[in-house]
């Protein structure tokens, strides 16, 4: 899939500037989170792109009017180069964000990053406890490292941002992980059901919630809330639920090459962090200005506007709306990015989603059956 089959998107001339530009600066990660959204034959992309390389995409990426930038991986944090990137963030003028594990983080990076102008940090946490937090990241000290860093960010100024992944095993410890970011002081938590994309699909019987834990969790989560207001509190709790569990898709990303632009850690452009996976010849930043990759190329045009949607989207009355849903979610279950996203209970592909959906409240699978995020892993999917 090479030609651009959308044409009428390309020149209707009506495409504005991505807003967000997010900087998968690697897939190096000491963690081995079995959801991990990177692509599972992450160990196969060499040549990441040099200081210089990045540099450029910020310019240019600034240029075009994007204003949000994000740092994340793998775990940027392994990045040499880091403060000097995000030095340069500042001197463009981004809202500039690092998304992290904590791991490899010190009070003196935190420092140092504040200095060259980081806006904002985002840390992120597996579990409320020890135990169970170190058993899905694949990491024996990971967990008192995030406390540490979590308190460390806040210390420098920052407000703290705490983000958990919630699936099957850690979705009873709703009202704990509340209470542990209550102690810690925390700004704003997000709890994040996982969503199914790379690892997380490879491992989707074993982290999927039931309908019956999701409704118990969020329940506590409101009860959490109501208790945190009245005692004062002001921090704020975001709960996302998977969209497995909604009966209409969600408007992924906003629209194709709408607001977003992911540039992976080899340079390959995607209008998504997870469009690598679809058959559709992507640009590299290395071969092309980033301006030509967003107005110009095949790969961003795929799916934009609405005149490449088959039925039902093509005539429904909220394609406006939801822009008929998530190509990769489309192309993960049904095997063709084309089709209506199966989360709709119009598509009729939706018996994908209730046969997940049962197979979820019959799981038995435990941690230990779960293919972790690793480059051990990841050879096995790309050597087959
Ligand atoms: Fe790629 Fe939704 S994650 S379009």
């Amino acid at each position: 899939m090479t030609d651009n089959p959308n044409p009428t998107a390309k020149a209707s001339g009506r495409i504005g500037p991505p807003f967000w530009l997010l900087a998968e600066l690697t897939y190096r990660c000491p963690l081995q989170c079995p959801y991990c959204s990177n692509p599972l034959d992450f160990d196969n992309t060499r040549q990441e792109l040099t200081t210089d390389e990045w540099v450029r995409v910020l310019r240019q990426g600034r240029e075009m009017g994007a204003a949000q930038l994000g740092f994340s991986g793998g775990e940027p944090l392994v990045r040499q180069d880091l403060a000097e990137l995000i030095a340069e963030a500042r001197h463009l003028g981004y809202y500039s964000n690092l998304i992290t594990s904590g791991l490899g983080l010190t009070e003196a990076k935190v420092q140092s990053f504040q200095n060259a102008g980081l806006d904002h940090i985002q840390v992120s946490f597996q579990a409320s406890d020890p135990e169970l937090n170190n058993a899905v990241a694949g990491s024996r000290k990971a967990f008192e490292q995030k406390l540490a860093m979590a308190r460390a960010v806040k210390d420098a100024g920052y407000p703290m941002v705490l983000n958990f992944v919630i699936h099957r095993h850690n979705i009873h410890q709703m009202n704990d992980i509340i209470e542990l970011c209550d102690r810690l002081d925390a700004d704003y938590v997000e709890l994040a059901t996982c969503q199914y994309y790379g690892w997380a699909f490879k491992n989707r019987e074993g982290l999927m919630p039931s309908r019956e834990q999701l409704v118990k969790a969020e329940a506590e989560v409101n009860a959490c809330r109501e208790r945190l207001a009245a005692a004062g509190s002001l921090m704020k709790l975001i709960f996302v639920t998977p969209d497995y569990y909604e009966e209409r898709p969600k408007a992924c990303m906003n629209g194709w090459g709408s607001l977003f632009l992911t540039v992976a850690p080899d340079g390959t452009a995607l209008p998504c962090h997870s469009a690598r996976l679809l058959p559709i010849d992507f640009p590299n930043v290395r071969e092309s200005g980033l301006s030509s990759i967003w107005y110009d190329s095949a790969g961003f045009n795929y799916y934009r506007g609405d005149s490449w949607m088959p039925e039902p989207c093509r005539s429904c009355d909220e394609k406006g709306k939801d822009f008929g849903g998530c190509r990769c979610q489309a192309y993960l279950l049904t095997g063709n990015a084309d089709n209506a996203d199966p989360v709709c209970s119009k598509s009729p592909h939706h018996d994908r989603i209730l046969a997940a959906r049962r197979a979820a409240d019959h799981a038995t699978t435990g941690l230990e059956d779960l293919t972790y995020r690793n480059p051990e892993n990841s050879r096995l999917f790309f050597r087959g």
